[in-house]
C-alpha cells in the first residue's frame, strides 16, 4: 500500500522534473547574482549551449562572436564570465590577496583516478612544486641543457632533407611539419623530463605514450562537457574506459624515472629537482610522476603548435618569409654560430612568433578560475563569489577594437609600427600571468627561436596545396591540427 502504483509514480516524477528544471532557468535569467551580466539568452539560462560548443570544437569561436555581440565582459554560462579586457589577466591570474583558484570543474577531473600535480595542487603544494623545478627553469640549466637541443636539432635537420625527397623516384615531396616539430618537442621534454627520448626522430613515428595522449584529447572535451553538465559517473565511465592506456602510459613513465635514478649523477633536467623534494618527503610518488608527465605534455605539443603556427603563417605571407630569412642570413655565417644567446638579437624573428602567437595561441581557449569568498572586482566589474572566470585567449586576440586588422599577420605591430601605434599588446598574454603562469615561458621561446633560425637558414619552403587552409581547425581544448604539408628546397 505504500508503494505508489507506477502509472502515478512516473508522471508525478516527470512533473517534477520539469518544474525544476523551469524554476533553474527562471532562476538563472532573473534572480542569479549574475542576472545582470548580458549573454545569449540559453547560455545565460543553462550550461547546455556552452557545453554543445565545446563538443563540436567551435567553443572559442562562439564566446567570440558573443564577445563581438554583447561586449568585453559576458556571461557564458549561468555561473561563468568571460573577460576580452587587458585589465582582466592580473585582476583574475595576479598575485592578489584573495587570490582566484584553479577552478575545479576543468582542474580537478578526478581526485580519485589521476594523482595530481603541478597543474592542480593547492596554492602551498604548488609553490613547493614550482620551488623544486626552479633550478630545472633557470638559465645555468638552460645553457646547460643547449647541446640536447643541438643534437636533437640537428636530427631534425637531418630527418627533413632525407624526407623532402621521395625514397623511391628521387623526386621532391611534401613534408608533414606538423609531426617533424611534434617529434622535435617531445624528444626533447621526454629527456628533460624522464632521463630519455621518445625515439621519435629518429624512427619518425609517434611513441605510443604520445599516440594516446593525442587520441584522447576528443575524449577530453567530451570529459569536460560532462563534469560541466554535473554528470560526474559519465565522466567516471569515461575514465574506467580510458585505464588501460593510462596504466600503460603510467608504466612506461615509472621505468623510465627508474632507469633515470639508477644513473644517479646531477642533471641539469626537471627531474632533479622533482626528485629532491621527493628525498625530503614532500612530494609523494605518484604525483611526481604525474607532474614530470603534465611537463611533457604541456612543454611539447604548445611549441610544437606554435611552431606549426609561424611556419604556416610564414608560408603564407611571403613578404614575412622574406624579411626574416634575410635577417637570419644576414646575421649567421654558418649554423653553428646559432645558438641560445646568438638567437636574442633576431628582431624580427620575435616578431613573427609574438604575432604567430596572438593569430593562433597553443591554448585558444579559457583557463577558468573561481572567484574568492565574498567576491573581487575585475577590470572595474563587482564579480560575487563562487563565479568561474576567464580570459578567452583567441577571442581577445581577434578583437578589432584592441588589434588593427585582427584577422592579417603583420609582425611589424611588434615593432613600432604607426599602423598598429593603437594595438593594445599588453592583451596578449599566450603564456598567462601570475603564480600559476607557464613556467617554460623562456625555454619555450629559445627553442623555438633556435629551430625556426636553423630552418630559415636551411631551407626555402613553400606550402603544399592540400594544406593551404591548414589553420581552420576546430578546438578540443587544443587545436585539432591536421598535417601541414610544406616543400623543403635546400639553399645551398
Ligand atoms: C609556446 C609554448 C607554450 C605555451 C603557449 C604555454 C602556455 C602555458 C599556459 C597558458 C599555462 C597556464 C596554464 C593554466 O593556467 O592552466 C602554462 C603552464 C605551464 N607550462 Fe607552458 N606553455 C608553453 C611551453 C611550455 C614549455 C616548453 C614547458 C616546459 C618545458 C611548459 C610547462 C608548463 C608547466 C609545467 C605549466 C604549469 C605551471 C604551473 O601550474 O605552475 N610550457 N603554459
Ligand atoms: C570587440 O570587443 C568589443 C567589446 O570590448 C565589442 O563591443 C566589439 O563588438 C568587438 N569587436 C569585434 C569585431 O569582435
Ligand atoms: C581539488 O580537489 C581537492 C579535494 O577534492 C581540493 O582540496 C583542491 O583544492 C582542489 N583543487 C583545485 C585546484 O581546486
Amino acid at each position: 500500500m505504500l508503494v505508489p502504483d507506477i502509472p502515478i509514480a512516473l508522471p508525478v516524477a516527470v512533473c517534477v522534473i520539469i518544474v525544476y528544471t523551469i524554476g533553474t532557468l527562471v532562476y538563472n535569467v532573473f534572480f542569479h547574482p549574475l542576472h545582470k551580466y548580458p549573454g545569449p539568452f540559453w547560455w545565460r539560462a543553462c550550461r547546455l549551449p556552452w557545453v554543445m560548443a565545446l563538443a563540436k570544437g567551435n567553443l572559442i569561436v562562439r564566446v567570440s562572436e558573443i564577445h563581438n555581440e554583447y561586449g568585453s565582459v559576458v556571461r557564458v554560462a549561468p555561473d561563468e564570465l568571460a573577460f576580452i579586457e587587458a585589465d582582466a589577466w592580473k585582476d583574475v591570474y595576479g598575485h592578489r590577496t584573495n587570490e582566484f583558484t584553479k577552478s575545479r570543474r576543468m582542474y580537478n577531473i578526478s581526485d580519485k583516478m589521476i594523482p595530481k600535480s603541478i597543474l592542480n595542487e593547492p596554492k602551498d603544494e604548488h609553490a613547493m612544486i614550482r620551488r623544486g623545478l626552479a633550478h630545472g627553469f633557470s638559465e645555468k640549466s638552460m645553457r646547460e641543457q643547449e647541446p640536447l637541443f643541438k643534437a636533437y636539432g640537428d636530427m631534425l635537420m637531418d630527418q627533413m632533407k632525407e624526407l623532402r625527397l621521395d625514397a623511391v623516384t628521387g623526386e621532391a615531396k611534401p613534408v608533414d611539419m606538423m609531426s617533424m616539430y611534434n617529434f622535435f618537442t617531445f624528444d626533447v621534454i621526454g629527456t628533460l623530463s624522464f632521463g630519455e627520448s621518445f625515439d621519435c626522430l629518429s624512427t619518425a613515428e609517434y611513441h605510443p605514450w604520445i599516440k594516446t595522449i593525442f587520441a584522447s584529447l576528443r575524449d577530453v572535451a567530451w570529459v569536460f562537457g560532462a563534469r560541466y553538465m554535473g554528470l560526474d559517473w559519465l565522466v567516471d565511465m569515461t575514465l574506467k574506459y580510458g585505464q588501460e592506456n593510462r596504466k600503460r602510459n603510467t608504466e612506461w613513465a615509472e621505468a623510465k624515472i627508474q632507469k633515470r635514478i639508477a644513473v644517479a649523477s646531477e642533471r641539469p633536467d626537471f627531474l632533479e629537482g622533482l626528485l629532491k623534494k621527493n628525498e625530503a618527503g614532500m612530494l609523494d610518488w605518484p604525483r611526481l610522476r604525474q607532474t614530470a608527465s603534465v611537463i611533457v605534455a604541456a612543454g611539447s605539443e604548445t611549441t610544437a603548435t606554435l611552431l606549426s603556427g609561424v611556419t604556416y603563417l610564414l608560408c603564407m605571407n611571403p613578404h614575412a618569409m622574406e624579411k626574416l630569412r634575410n635577417e637570419v642570413r644576414s646575421t649567421f655565417n654558418s649554423e653553428d654560430e646559432i645558438t641560445f644567446t646568438s638567437v636574442n638579437s633576431l628582431m624580427y624573428m620575435m616578431a613573427c612568433l609574438n604575432e604567430a602567437l596572438r593569430m593562433y595561441p597553443p591554448i585558444p581557449g579559457s583557463l577558468p578560475r573561481r572567484s574568492p569568498k565574498g567576491g573581487a572586482m575585475v577590470a572595474g566589474h563587482w564579480v560575487p563569489e563562487n563565479t568561474d572566470v576567464a580570459v578567452w585567449q583567441w577571442a581577445l586576440c581577434h578583437n578589432s577594437s584592441l588589434w588593427e586588422a585582427p584577422l592579417e599577420y603583420h609582425p611589424e605591430r611588434f615593432l613600432g609600427d604607426e599602423r598598429f601605434a593603437r594595438d593594445r599588446r599588453e592583451c596578449l598574454k599566450p603564456f598567462s600571468v601570475g603564480p600559476r603562469d607557464c613556467i617554460g615561458k623562456n625555454l619555450a621561446y629559445a627553442e623555438m627561436r633556435l629551430i625556426l633560425a636553423r630552418i630559415m637558414f636551411n631551407f626555402e619552403l613553400s606550402i603544399a596545396e592540400e594544406s593551404r587552409n591548414w589553420m581552420d581547425q576546430r578546438v578540443f581544448v587544443l587545436w585539432e591540427k591536421p598535417a601541414l604539408n610544406v616543400y623543403l628546397k635546400p639553399v645551398r
